[in-house]
């Protein structure tokens, strides 16, 4: 929807002069290139040029025509880009992340390449060139003042990367954002590539180390689009009775460490997942005897937002929001009151390990499956077939003071074990991978050798229908297995798999 308040929040009279439709900019956006767009779980992604561009690619491939563009964002976006996109296949790389569906089927069918990134690897793979050139930018702001300057909008990701290497920039200036975001972004302008690295200044969770606006060059800017049209809303159920009991027992064991004098009592900065389980632990965390809380993550969900709500977590660091409709509305409604308590950073700085590290995160991820060692799937189904990606989990749980992982122990109506005898595809390993957690129950693998840790996970995460196999196979390999620091029976590893393929049941 063009903005019918005008150009007000355009205050560069440079810029000014280069409004145009969508459909006039995405006409500057030729087969073969890479562009970047803004963009990180369906907020601050463009609205309107990607749609106008697959309405091109469209009437392309009606003559006859490839029309296929590199796409590049912060993470997952939303059906009107990734979706239109896909859906006339006009995406030959897409990258770093995504949760598509139509996307997910382009990729499992071979359609569609995709590489899945360590989020804050992005950055340094453009600056290096490891990614090929970025030609164009096409990115959401919130308002242009008058020096050219902008003011991001719900999401920052991989913006600042974009405007500074593209060739060329689109900016979409969308009047549904809230004005109150100006303040909110901490853009840290002092990352550089080794040899040249300093470190971050970034000591504590509230700390601002860089400025409210991105930089653009101004001459780069080849067109202004004006919009106004709402970010995609992440819906979330309402906590189940699994989401209830594994927040349950992540409660019980961060109150053990607290006791144990492992954890202060306000805990360590905290990093939740996307998803419904990640978002049923903060709502457990919210009822719970922690108070002062903080988090340093990647997005912000509902859960976070009742904390802050309610004085719990007194300061969040994302690189974007990802909220309900609802959850959305009440932000809109009194954003300017989060102003002390919210602050969006670039996803290098969200995610970066040596922040992580200092600050000695509590990690907490969703998983596909975990296997009786610890070692974690979080993309892959069956081994084979793209999930979403690994997003930034890998950030987190590699350098996080705790990293938890957690799933429900069966999936698809109990057809599958959550918990198998070796995962299909490994994201993260058995020396990433710390606490696991089911609705059944928590494993804590630290200081836990492999075998100590197989006992550990069959006992307290297998659900009862599969817990009796896999002691079985466990006991048999170890009987059997050549290799006993790892035991395994090869030729019977994955058949849990194969047969889920042949017979639709593991
Ligand atoms: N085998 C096959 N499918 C499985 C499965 C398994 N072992 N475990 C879960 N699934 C399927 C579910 O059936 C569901 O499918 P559906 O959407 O068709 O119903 C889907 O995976 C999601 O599972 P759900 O239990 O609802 O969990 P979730 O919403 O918490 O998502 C991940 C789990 C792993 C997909 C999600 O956490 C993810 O993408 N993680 C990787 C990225 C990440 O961790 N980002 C956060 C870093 S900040």
């Amino acid at each position: 929807m063009q903005n019918p308040s005008g150009s007000s929040r355009i205050q560069c009279a440079k810029l000014r002069n280069k409004i145009m439709s969508a459909e006039e900019a995405a006409s500057l956006i030729p087969s073969g290139v890479n562009v970047g767009m803004s963009g990180f779980t369906g907020s601050g992604y463009p609205k309107a040029v990607p749609s106008a561009l697959a309405k091109r690619i469209m009437d392309a491939n009606i003559y006859g025509k490839k029309f296929k563009i590199g796409v590049w964002t912060g993470a997952s976006t939303a059906p009107d880009l990734d979706g239109a996109l896909a859906m006339v296949d006009g995406v030959e790389m897409r990258l770093p992340y995504q949760s598509d569906p139509t996307c997910r089927k382009r990729i499992n069918a071979g359609e569609m390449e995709y590489i899945d990134i360590h989020l804050s690897h992005v950055a340094q793979f453009v600056w290096s060139g490891f990614l090929g050139k970025l030609d164009i930018a096409v990115v959401e702001v919130t308002g242009i003042l008058e020096d050219g300057r902008l003011i991001p909008s719900s999401s920052v990701g991989n913006n600042k990367t974009w405007l500074d290497q593209a060739d060329k920039v689109i900016l979409e200036v969308n009047s549904w954002q809230n004005p109150e975001l100006e303040g909110m972004h901490d853009i840290y302008y002092g990352t550089q590539l080794p040899p040249n690295r300093k470190p971050i200044p970034l000591l504590r969770t509230q700390d601002r180390i860089g400025e409210a606006y991105l930089r653009c060059d101004p001459a780069k800017v080849i067109a202004v689009v004006e919009t106004h049209s709402p970010d995609r809303n992440s819906a979330f159920s309402a906590p189940d009775e699994n989401s209830r009991k594994i927040a349950g027992h992540i409660l019980e064991f961060l109150e053990h460490e607290v006791k144990k004098g492992r954890l202060p009592a306000n805990l360590l900065p905290l990093q939740s997942g996307v998803g419904n389980i990640a978002n049923a632990v903060m709502a457990g965390l919210n009822q719970g005897p922690f108070e002062n809380l903080t988090a340093y993550t990647e997005v912000l969900q509902d859960g976070m937002l009742e904390m802050i709500k309610s004085g719990k977590l007194t300061c969040a660091s994302a690189t974007a929001f990802s909220l309900s409709s609802g959850a959305l509305a009440e932000l809109n409604a009194d954003l300017g009151r989060y102003k002390n308590n919210i602050i969006l950073r670039p996803q290098e700085i969200s995610n970066h390990p040596e922040i992580i590290r200092r600050l000695g995160v509590i990690a907490m991820n969703g998983m596909i499956e975990a296997d009786i060692y610890g070692n974690v799937n979080s993309t892959h189904v069956m081994g084979t077939k793209i999930m979403n990606g690994i997003g930034g989990s890998g950030d987190f749980a590699r350098n996080a003071f705790l990293s938890i992982f957690m799933t429900p122990s069966q999936a698809r109506g109990g057809e599958i074990s959550c918990i198998v005898p070796m995962a299909s595809h490994v994201d993260h390993t058995e020396h990433d991978v710390q606490i696991l957690v089911t609705e059944q129950g928590l494993a804590d693998l630290r200081g836990l050798s492999p075998k100590q840790r197989a006992r550990a996970v069959i006992d307290n995460c297998a659900h009862p229908h599969f817990k009796p196999a896999l002691s079985d196979y466990y006991k048999r390999a170890l009987d059997h297995s050549p290799g006993k620091q790892t035991p395994h029976l090869l030729e019977e590893a994955l058949s849990w798999h194969l047969r889920y393929l042949r017979q639709g049941a593991m």
